[in-house]
């Protein structure tokens, strides 16, 4: 599992390092970590969860569903508290990350 993580983490310095126009997965996993992996796990959610999994979703998926949350076009009391702090360059990092994960 360490050496898991240690490579992971390489490989999203290596991605990061290689194409900095890109959308941080690093950046997004810091996000991920502090903030989104206390409700949403960082993969498989038990059976009936009520906070949706994200691993493996499709990054636009994500994108367009945090933007709804950011200017309250889709309801929800937590998320639109949370979406209201990220910016979009957040918002592009955190979905990277999150579509690159194994769901
Ligand atoms: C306090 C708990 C909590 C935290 C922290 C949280 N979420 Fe959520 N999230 C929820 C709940 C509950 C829902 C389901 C809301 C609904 O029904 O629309 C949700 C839904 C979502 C969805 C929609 C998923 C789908 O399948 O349509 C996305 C995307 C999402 N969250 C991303 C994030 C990201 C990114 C973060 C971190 C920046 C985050 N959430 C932090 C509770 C949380």
């Amino acid at each position: 599992m360490k050496a898991f993580i240690s490579s992971l983490m390489i490989l999203s310095a290596l991605l990061v390092a290689s194409n900095t126009q890109a959308a941080s997965i690093y950046a997004g996993q810091a996000t991920a970590a502090a903030v989104c992996s206390q409700c949403h796990g960082v993969r498989k959610q038990s059976q009936g969860s009520v906070f949706p999994n994200l691993a493996g979703k499709d990054a636009s998926y994500l994108k367009t569903a945090l933007k709804q949350y950011r200017d309250k076009t889709r309801l929800s009391e937590v998320m639109n508290n949370i979406a209201a702090s990220l910016s979009d360059k957040d918002i592009s990092n955190v979905a990277s990350y999150y579509a690159r994960l194994k769901p």
